[in-house]
């Protein structure tokens, strides 16, 4: 029994302990699949809007089937997704779960994660392949969730930082978006970013730039709601191939690290911009080292880029794969060696920093 050789060092209360913690992680995948069965049928908004209320009238009121759904809110209550009243055989949901599983846009709401995550086991044998072969996966080949989710996830934290903090950070970036000013915003996927900027700066021009056709499709249709065609457009690029229109800004959210080659890219953009042009970088918020990301935005961000963004960017020429957790001291580093001279922080959240880069 080769493989038991360690049992007799096995500390019974320490084995316990993390069996526990993985039993309950791997349970909260199980969970996180119902949560998502729950926000893409509409079952939470039925019971967030209905109030408290029986499995049947809950199941009429979502168009779900009834036995299916008491099995799914037995589970939710015993994870303490949903409260369950035994003394009238009801349930509910807390101001607080209502947010978390079914308020869209809230910077709260963990749905965007949810259906990213959920991405990521649809295609689970693609990713053990190339996790094996060390071969790319190019960000357009995921599974359509991969893209909806990363945009439901990031939105709200780009709405509530990127106008009241990030953007005033930069030296005299707000004066010139205020008088009108041409700004690109490169690796744009669903354009959220691109539409907020529209919105807030009607005098300026937005471009969104992005290599993946379907989100440039979706970037579109947001630009079409939101009522900002007249001062945005979109255009499928690679960031090497950005127009060399002088900007005054250029923006990357959340997407250098998932480029084959964020130097070669970061050079191109410092050359399309004006002379004292701005080049903001949006990135995961990362220690500088691995013992400085042992925690949970390191565990998410490490699983996302295990499964994600370093495949994509290894998809890409040079391949660097700097992966999702490169920190200031690395993301600084790319950026000097583009050629940009000056190079800080900003602003920071809870799971983004912001860096400023200028020629
Ligand atoms: C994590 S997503 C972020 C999308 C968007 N900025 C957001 O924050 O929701 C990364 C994006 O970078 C794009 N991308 C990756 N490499 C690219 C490249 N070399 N040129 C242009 N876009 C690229 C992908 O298509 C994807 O839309």
């Amino acid at each position: 029994m080769r493989g038991l050789a360690h049992t007799d060092k096995l500390d019974p209360e320490k084995l316990e302990q993390f069996s526990l913690k993985v039993m309950t992680d791997i349970g909260s995948s199980v969970l996180t699949l119902l949560s998502y069965i729950g926000d893409q049928t509409g079952v939470y908004r039925a019971l967030r809007d209905g109030g408290r209320m029986g499995a049947d009238a809950l199941a009429r009121a979502a168009g779900v089937d009834a036995r299916y759904l008491r099995e799914w809110l037995s589970a939710q209550a015993a994870a303490g997704y949903v409260n369950y009243h035994a003394e009238d055989e009801t349930f509910s949901l807390s101001p607080e779960q209502a947010v978390v599983l079914a308020q869209e846009g809230h910077p709260a709401c963990m749905q965007g994660y949810a259906q990213f995550a959920i991405s990521q086991l649809a295609t689970y044998e693609k990713a053990i392949d190339v996790f094996r072969s060390g071969a790319g996966r190019p960000w357009g080949e995921h599974h359509s969730g991969c893209f909806c989710g990363t945009d439901r996830f990031f939105r709200p934290g780009y709405a509530l930082h990127m106008l009241d903090s990030w953007l005033p950070g930069l030296d005299g970036v707000v004066e010139k978006l205020q008088r009108g000013a041409r700004v690109a915003d490169v690796g744009c996927g669903h354009g959220s970013s691109t539409v907020m900027l529209a919105e807030a700066f009607p005098a300026s021009v937005i471009e969104g730039f992005d290599f993946h056709l379907p989100s440039i499709e979706a970037a579109r249709e947001r630009a079409e709601e939101a009522g900002v065609t007249g001062n945005t457009s979109f255009e499928v690029r690679a960031a090497k191939q950005l127009p060399a229109k002088g900007y005054d800004l250029v923006c990357m959210f959340d997407a250098l690290h998932d480029m084959g080659d964020p130097v070669g890219a970061a050079r191109h953009i410092r050359e399309c911009l004006a002379p004292d042009g701005t080049f903001m970088v949006v990135e995961p918020l990362a220690g500088d080292s691995l013992s400085d990301n042992l925690n949970l935005l390191g565990q998410l961000f490490y699983s996302s880029s295990t499964l994600v963004c370093t495949p994509a960017s290894r998809a890409q020429e040079v391949g660097l794969a700097l992966g999702a957790q490169a920190g200031e001291k690395r993301l600084t580093e790319v950026l000097k060696l583009a050629g940009f001279t000056r190079v800080r922080r900003v602003a920071q959240t809870q799971s983004n920093m912001v860096l400023e880069a200028r020629p």
